[in-house]
Formats: structure tokens, C-alpha cells, sequence
């Protein structure tokens, strides 16, 4: 179609063979959808090169999991990081794990791939014809990947458990939770550290883990949850019911941190939100009591539809209460018999 005849509609005479204006728009974009098909293979290959050298390593040292090494304890108390595929495959790759875990899920998925840019490029769309697409098939792989929702009710479903979450939680089975929402105790430490041990497992891949957290701990904190879930951001909590006073460093403190990690690979699947929220005071039902509003609000942007929400220090189950409002699964699990009561009575009050 390079020099469109124009007739006369009347004698049927040519009048003229011009030049088509839009040629070279029409071959840029075939150039481009061709790129695209180009660079999808390419992305296939790479991730199934990552995918076999991935089980190599596993034939050799055992199933990889996602998220930095584990630290295992010896006898003698010190830790000693196990041999880590991901540490080698950085250090050797030059390329993040997120990265390589986004390759490795359209390599595993190439025939959905090839069929989606096929779909695209076909159409005529824009869908999938620039790098910020290609970002958003694998964010919708991602989502095709996770395991679907059980069809029957599993232990968890609506559930509440009086124990340790260190003990209890080795019950929950592997990557059935969506998002955990909790509020430890801000001084230990080492519950931080559990807590990200088990949400590496339980949560289903590219499930998020939120904590409460203060200020004066915040390194160990990180540091901690770093070794086992990717870091994302801190959102943050802005107190309107009387700033908190530390002394030593001369600080009205007037927002509190909301940890936000997730289980690999992270890829924001969610939508926009906000990462501040005022929630008032309210201490009704337990002196460390969080505002509903607070949980709800993270909670309504960070779990899936019909998704479960976990807290295994779950306190008087504002956590829970807000799952429970939004429609959405629960499961609590608190040291206190007496906290698991209170959370009990406000969800039963929840029509
Ligand atoms: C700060 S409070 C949570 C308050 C809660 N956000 C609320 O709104 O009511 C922390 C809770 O963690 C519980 N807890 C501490 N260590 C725990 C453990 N190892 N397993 C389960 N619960 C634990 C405590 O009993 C306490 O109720």
C-alpha cells in the first residue's frame, strides 16, 4: 500500500498516485509488534535458561525456596548461612531474584505468553506493546500462577487458636494465606524473625506480610524480616490521639511504621493506595488495641477478593474484625485465652 491510485468516481480515470501519508506509521508499528514477539521470546528463553540451572542447583543441594538464605542455628547458638541459589544466582546473573522470578514465570508459562502478545499485537492494541506491558503480563501471570482458592474450607477458614504462633503456626499449610496483618510486640525482636519464617511459607507467593512496628527496634526488625521475605515499603500510621514522648532522643513521635514485606516474587499485583492513615484512638477491648480503620484500610487495598487474612498475634482481633467486615476469610492466633475471648465476642457481634 505504498502509493494509493486515486480515481475519478465519476469517468473511472486515475487522477493521481500520491504518496500514503501514513506508510511510515504503518511500518514502524509492524516493526514494533515484531520487536515485541521478538523480545517476548527472548524473555522466554532467559527465564528457561534461570529455570535449568535452577534445578541443577536443586539436584544438588535441595529444593530452592524463595527469598534471601536462611540462617540455620548451630549448638553453639551462632547462625551459619546454608549454600543460596538466589545469593549466586545475583552475584553470578548481575540481575535480582524479583527479576529472574518474573522471567522464570512467562518462561514456565510461554505458551500463554506467545498467545497473549499474539492476542495483542493481532488486535491492534496497544495491551502489551511496550516494556510497561510486558510488566503487566507478568503481573497477571503471577496472578494465573498462584494456587486457586480451596474449594473446601481448610482448617483455617474463620478460625481462632489460643497458642504460640511459633507452635500453632506450623499447622497452617504451605501457601494458603493472602495477606498477614499483625501487631507484635515491638521489643522482641526474635518474634519478627519468626513471623517472617512463617509467612515465607504459608503466604501464597506474592503474598504480602504487614507489622506494626516502632521506631527504636526498627534495624534488628528489618534486618531480621529481610533475611526470608523481600522488603517493599513503610507505610505509616499518623497518630492523632496525643503524640508518644521519647525522652532520651527529645522526639514528639507522631506516626508509627507499618512493615510492609512479601513473599517472592514481588510484583505489585494490588492497586493504587495510600500509605498513611489516621485511625484515631480506641481502646476498648485491649490496652495495645489498633483502630479498626487502620487494618481495614491496608487490609481492603492488600488481600485479594475472598482472600484469607492471617494475624498470629492477633491481640482482640481488630485484624480479624476488619477481614470479617470486608468479607474476606480470617485466622488469629494469640498466647491469651483472655484476648481470644475478646476477639471471639466482637466478631460474633458482626452480623
Ligand atoms: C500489641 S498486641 C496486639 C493488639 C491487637 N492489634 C489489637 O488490636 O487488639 C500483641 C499481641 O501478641 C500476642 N503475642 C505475643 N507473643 C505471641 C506469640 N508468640 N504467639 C501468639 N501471640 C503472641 C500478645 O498476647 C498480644 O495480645
Amino acid at each position: 500500500m505504498a502509493n494509493p491510485i486515486l480515481i475519478d468516481n465519476q469517468t473511472g480515470e486515475i487522477i493521481a498516485i500520491g504518496d500514503d501519508p501514513w506508510e511510515k506509521c504503518r511500518e514502524e508499528t509492524e516493526r514494533l509488534k515484531q520487536s515485541t514477539v521478538n523480545l517476548i521470546e527472548q524473555m522466554i528463553a532467559t527465564g528457561q535458561a534461570y529455570l535449568d540451572r535452577k534445578a541443577e542447583w536443586e539436584a544438588e543441594y535441595g529444593e530452592v525456596g524463595p527469598g534471601r538464605p536462611r540462617k540455620k542455628l548451630l549448638p553453639d547458638g551462632s547462625r551459619k548461612e546454608e549454600p543460596s541459589f538466589w545469593q549466586e544466582f545475583e552475584a553470578n546473573v548481575g540481575v535480582s531474584q524479583r527479576w529472574a522470578w518474573g522471567l522464570m514465570l512467562v518462561a514456565e508459562h510461554a505458551d500463554q505468553a506467545r498467545q497473549l502478545i499474539q492476542k495483542s499485537t493481532s488486535e491492534c492494541s496497544a495491551g502489551y506493546s511496550s516494556i510497561e506491558s510486558i510488566v503487566k503480563l507478568i503481573r497477571d501471570l503471577t496472578r494465573s500462577a498462584l494456587p486457586p482458592p480451596p474449594e473446601t474450607p481448610v482448617l483455617l477458614d474463620d478460625n481462632l487458636v489460643i497458642g504460640d504462633f511459633c507452635e500453632v503456626g506450623d499447622g497452617i499449610p504451605d501457601n494458603s494465606v493472602d495477606l498477614i496483618f499483625t501487631d507484635p510486640p515491638y521489643a522482641q525482636v526474635d518474634l519478627y524473625a519468626a513471623l517472617a519464617e512463617l509467612a515465607v511459607r504459608v503466604l501464597k507467593p506474592g503474598g504480602l506480610c504487614l507489622a506494626y512496628s516502632g521506631q527504636v527496634y526498627l534495624p534488628e526488625i528489618l534486618l531480621e524480616m529481610s533475611g526470608n521475605l523481600d522488603y517493599i515499603w513503610i507505610a505509616s500510621i499518623h497518630h492523632t490521639g496525643g503524640e508518644m514522648r521519647f525522652r532520651n532522643l527529645h522526639i514528639h513521635c507522631g506516626w508509627k511504621p507499618i512493615l510492609m514485606f512479601a513473599k517472592p516474587p514481588l510484583i505489585p499485583w494490588w492497586e493504587w493506595f495510600t500509605d498513611i492513615i489516621s485511625g484515631g484512638k480506641d481502646k476498648r477491648f485491649h490496652e495495645w488495641q489498633q483502630p479498626e480503620a487502620e487494618a481495614a484500610h491496608y487490609i481492603a487495598a492488600l488481600c485479594p477478593p475472598g482472600g484469607m487474612v492471617l494475624d498470629p498475634m492477633c491481640g482482640s482481633g481488630t485484624t480479624l474484625v476488619a477481614a470479617k467486615k470486608l468479607g474476606l476469610r480470617y485466622f488469629g492466633i494469640d498466647l491469651d485465652a483472655a484476648n481470644i475471648a475478646r476477639t471471639e465476642q466482637r466478631l460474633e457481634e458482626i452480623p
